[in-house]
């Protein structure tokens, strides 16, 4: 029975889970950044402060557990921001002393690659080894997940992450943040080959985005010189062509990591894998190869939760790695 607590950015979750089963998922999502146009970390860490006790008491009495009934802490070690950060590694540690339980660190990046493993209806787990495409807010990579403890990161971006992308082509569009999930919402009625914006040329398996946003900013620049009202006007066309672009970065860059290492079983994990138009492009290229396993996690388990620490910690008190008290957080967190 572990206790998962998250604070690496704007949520604060705590979790229950029990063997791969999750008892209970609670999430604090800050509202208060949306009029900033991103998260502003000092604000953000405060908001932590007043939630992490409420948040992690509910996800104890939903889940009908007590304190004495955990076997571990799980928190988000790094990387993410450090007041953020900071609020859940004490608040873990505090607690962990208290109830005299082992404590467990957990990479943020590797508790969404992991968060395959939390059970769930209709689903199943991809095998070891697979290729995970990890694409979220802060983060765009692609590893290879040998085994729970053991990944390899083989391809990264070389400026923005994917979610960075899509929040800052929503920016451009004049949508509130995090616009990622906006530009998915307007694409569904938008066409994909309206428009076309650049599209990088970059070695190996690593991603750029940098391109595809100086692209965008341009085009608008000329389009609304000419029609003020060009983005209401095209708004559907524009976030469908948007998001059309960059999950064709994405998907490029995953199948040639696929012919590289031969590996067919593949997963997508972070808050991005819940885009629809990725899933649908995944789900086509699955059907055209049917050697391929490809393993979408439910959309409450891409974006950032507590539920996923909580199985990335399971797999860390298996292997019996706990941490001492004098742990801290750490912003920039090594693989
Ligand atoms: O994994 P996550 O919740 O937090 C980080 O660890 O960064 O990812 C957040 C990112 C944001 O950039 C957000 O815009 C993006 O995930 N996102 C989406 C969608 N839902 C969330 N991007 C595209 N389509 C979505 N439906
Ligand atoms: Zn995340």
């Amino acid at each position: 029975m572990i206790l998962g607590i998250e604070s690496s950015c704007d949520d604060t979750s705590a979790a229950i889970l029990s063997g791969t089963q999750i008892l209970s998922n609670i999430t604090h999502t800050q509202l208060i950044h949306e009029s900033y146009g991103g998260v502003v970390p000092e604000l953000a860490s405060r908001a932590h402060i007043e939630y992490i006790v409420p948040v992690v008491e509910r996800a104890l009495a939903s889940a009908k557990i007590r304190p004495d009934q955990l076997d571990g802490i799980a928190f988000t070690q790094g990387p993410g921001l450090m007041g953020s950060l900071v609020v859940g590694t004490s608040f873990a540690k505090g607690l962990a002393l208290a109830l005299n339980k082992p404590l467990l660190a957990v990479h943020h990046m590797k508790a969404h690659i992991l968060s395959h493993f939390i059970e769930e209806e209709g689903m199943t787990a991809p095998s070891f080894p697979y290729l995970c495409l990890t694409v979220s807010g802060g983060h765009t990579q692609l590893v290879i997940v040998h085994d729970s403890l053991n990944m390899e990161i083989i391809g990264k971006t070389i400026d923005d992450a994917a979610g960075e992308a899509f929040d800052k082509s929503a920016k451009m569009l004049g949508l509130s943040y995090p616009g990622g999930p906006l530009i998915d919402q307007h694409g569904q009625a938008g066409n994909p080959h309206a428009f076309s914006f650049a599209q990088p040329n970059i070695a190996d398996l690593d991603f750029s985005f940098s391109g595809l946003k100086t692209s965008i900013l341009y085009f608008l620049k000329k389009e609304t010189s000419n029609n003020p009202e060009f983005i209401a006007f095209n708004l559907n066309d524009l976030c469908a062509s948007i998001q059309h672009n960059i999950v064709e970065i994405l998907i490029k860059k995953l199948k040639k990591a696929q012919e590289i290492t031969g590996i067919n079983c593949i997963a997508i994990s972070g808050g991005v894998s819940v885009n629809r138009y990725l899933r649908l492009k995944l789900r086509e290229w699955e059907t055209e190869n049917t050697a391929l396993s490809i393993h979408l996690a439910h959309p409450k388990y891409c974006t950032d939760n507590a539920a996923m620490i909580a199985i990335a910690g399971s797999f860390l008190f298996e292997a019996q790695r706990f941490s001492a008290q004098s742990i801290s957080s750490d912003p920039k967190l090594v693989w």
